[in-house]
């Protein structure tokens, strides 16, 4: 496993902090993973009923590669591709020598590839792709390196995603606690436009719940997930925030759901 010479150097700088926010994130991501992991589960789900082995694959905003292992028992070749250096670290010391696999790691955008027109045979990306600029360009830049007949499976988040924390947030003091979705029409809008044709879409609400505000926003911060742009929270905010979100405390305790959008895809000929 190697990796080669960052490609950032026109990265503009909505990336850049993205880009830190993950790298800060690299250490504690694995912590806080739970809802991603499930979410990831239901994907891997939807790939197996599909397909058994696949040459190259592609695994799109991979993370510290929490999904390596399961991806690397069905592909001959896997590449992943994340824009914090820091991330592919902590999944290249996760992996140690990859048991022989070939296994590739590169730090780039996914809406300029280093990846070669018609080489991939599958991509598999889990609630990543939410961080592109521009979805239409994205799935355009994905159907480039998608061989004909390729598959794909995608996890999103979708509007209702962080919630009622986001509701809670915006009624206090009109902040965005959390970055805005679109809806599933959306993807498969912008996605149809780019040349997708979506083979098997499900939405699925996962909900998480947590002892406490601080656990709860602890694990936001501990994913990279928070807002882009948010005034910080103040002591007075955060007792507000606090007594507000108990209104819906549930015996599991304080819920925050993520809305998830589930889709198999080709590129359409
Ligand atoms: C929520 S994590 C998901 C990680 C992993 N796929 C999982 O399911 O746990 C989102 C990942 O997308 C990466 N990312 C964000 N913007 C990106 C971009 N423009 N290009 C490539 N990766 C990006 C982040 O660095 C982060 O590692």
């Amino acid at each position: 496993m190697s990796l080669p010479a960052p490609q950032l150097a026109t990265a503009p700088l909505s990336k850049q902090l993205i880009r830190r926010r993950f790298d800060k994130a690299s250490q504690s991501y694995q912590a806080h993973n739970s809802v991603q992991q499930r979410i990831a589960q239901a994907l891997l789900t939807m790939m197996a009923g599909q397909a058994q082995s696949y040459q190259v694959l592609l695994d799109l905003g991979c993370g510290p590669g929490p999904d390596w292992h399961q991806l690397t028992r069905h592909c001959q070749q896997y590449i992943g591709i994340d824009l914090s250096a820091a991330m592919l670290n902590e999944h290249h010391s996760r992996q140690g020598n990859a048991n022989g696999h070939p296994s590739w790691l590169l730090q780039a955008d996914m809406e300029c590839l280093p990846l070669p027109t018609d080489s991939v045979d599958t991509l598999y990306s889990s609630m990543a792709m939410q961080w592109a600029d521009s979805r239409q360009r994205l799935g355009e830049e994905l159907k480039r390196v998608l061989k004909p007949g390729a598959n794909a499976f995608i996890s999103v988040p979708l509007q209702g995603s962080l919630q009622p924390l986001a509701d809670i947030r915006q009624a206090i003091d009109n902040q965005p606690q959390v970055n805005p979705q679109p809806q599933l029409q959306d993807w498969l809008d912008d996605l149809s436009i780019a040349g997708w044709t979506i083979q098997a879409v499900e939405q699925r609400c996962f909900i998480e719940y947590f002892a406490d505000i601080k656990a709860l926003l602890h694990s936001i911060k501990g994913v990279g997930a928070g807002a882009n742009q948010a005034a910080p929270l103040t002591r007075a905010t955060l007792q507000t925030l606090n007594e507000k979100y108990e209104q819906h405390r549930t015996e599991l305790g304080l819920p925050l759901k993520y809305e998830v959008g589930l889709l198999q895809m080709r590129p359409s000929s």
